[in-house]
């Protein structure tokens, strides 16, 4: 009756920015992401309650997120009422997403205590229903997101790759994911010409992802970066997620280049930069990223596997 579940946060290199189903969360285009080791949910689902209930990082967490939270439990048969406790263990909580990770190891975990037996498949279509990007924690390592759920397609160590993420800002986003994609595509100009790139770049990446070509990779994924932030700022009104900081971790990035280090920058629906690097770089990427005005810290992450069961009690026991 009682599960604990882990799961890891992801990037996406080939973005999921557009729904062709809103309440489904069915993703107008594939999408590609690599997770990311030090970013990790333990969460915790207990069907022994009175009635629903959800904390994150000990905070009580009502409304939207418990809403969603009980959207996964009711698809996946959980007509019990369920106490969920979620952790972050991100080393800084300065509003990096934690939505992926937090459904994924909600989903394994949510089905576990209720002892049914799924498959990775079923769990990431669950999880999905919490938040789009969380299908693609379930399998972890390089994971494909087309259909309902999402499916391991390379294993963590396929390419030797580390991920430095700067922190840019701290708090909320004003304007989230949903409401961001909802907008991207009902106001902006250039919506379906993004879609459109995106179906051309999800071929191409699994291509280069094939062929362990960092370079072609880290640069297809900065350009579909761009491009969705294009979208987001041709929007009704303007979607800026950048801070100052962002930019000046782009300049970092394309410096370190110019100078013959590989580093390649993404951006999610917010201030923060991921660089894409070889591990023997990571260091450089870091201590450049470090030193943008701005940028509060620096997390060097490697890729990581999928979401997974850490205890499962009150079943045959
Ligand atoms: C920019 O998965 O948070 O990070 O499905 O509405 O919950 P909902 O959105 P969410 O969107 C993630 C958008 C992104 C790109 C990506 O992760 O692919």
């Amino acid at each position: 009756m009682r599960a604990t579940a882990v799961a890891h946060a992801n990037i996406a290199l080939v973005k999921y920015w557009g729904k062709r189903d809103d309440a489904l969360l069915l993703p107008e285009a594939g999408s590609l992401s690599i997770a990311l080791d030090r970013l990790v949910t333990t969460t915790t689902v207990d069907l022994n309650a009175e009635q629903d209930s959800l904390r994150i990082d000990g905070r009580p967490a009502a409304g939207e997120e418990l809403r969603r939270a009980r959207m996964v439990l009711d698809a996946a048969g959980v007509v019990l009422r369920a106490r969920i406790e979620s952790r972050n263990d991100f080393p800084t909580a300065a509003g990096l997403a934690s939505s992926a990770s937090g459904f994924a190891a909600l989903a394994v975990a949510a089905c576990a205590a209720a002892g049914q037996q799924r498959t990775d498949r079923e769990l990431s279509a669950l999880a999905r229903l919490g938040s789009g990007s969380a299908a693609r924690s379930v399998p972890g390592g390089w994971a494909v997101w087309e259909d309902d759920g999402a499916a391991q397609v390379a294993s963590p160590d396929h390419l030797a790759l580390r991920l430095v993420v700067a922190l840019c800002g701290s708090g909320r986003k004003p304007v989230g994911s949903r409401e961001g994609m909802k907008r991207s595509r009902e106001t902006s100009p250039y919506h379906t010409v993004w879609i459109d790139q995106c179906r051309r770049d999800l071929p191409e990446a699994l291509e280069l992802l094939r062929a362990r070509d960092l370079p072609g990779l880290g640069a297809l994924a900065e350009r579909n970066a761009m491009r969705m932030h294009a979208d987001a700022l041709a929007a009704d009104p303007p979607l800026l997620y950048w801070a100052p900081a962002t930019v000046g971790c782009l300049d970092a990035v394309r410096s370190l280049r110019e100078q013959g280090t590989g580093a390649w920058a993404t951006i999610d629906a917010g201030p923060h930069v991921v660089a894409l690097c070889a591990p023997n770089h990571a260091a450089r990427v870091e201590a450049a990223l470090r030193s943008v005005p701005g940028v509060l810290d620096v997390l060097v992450c490697a890729p990581a596997g999928g979401a997974r069961l850490l205890e499962l009690r009150g079943h045959n026991t």
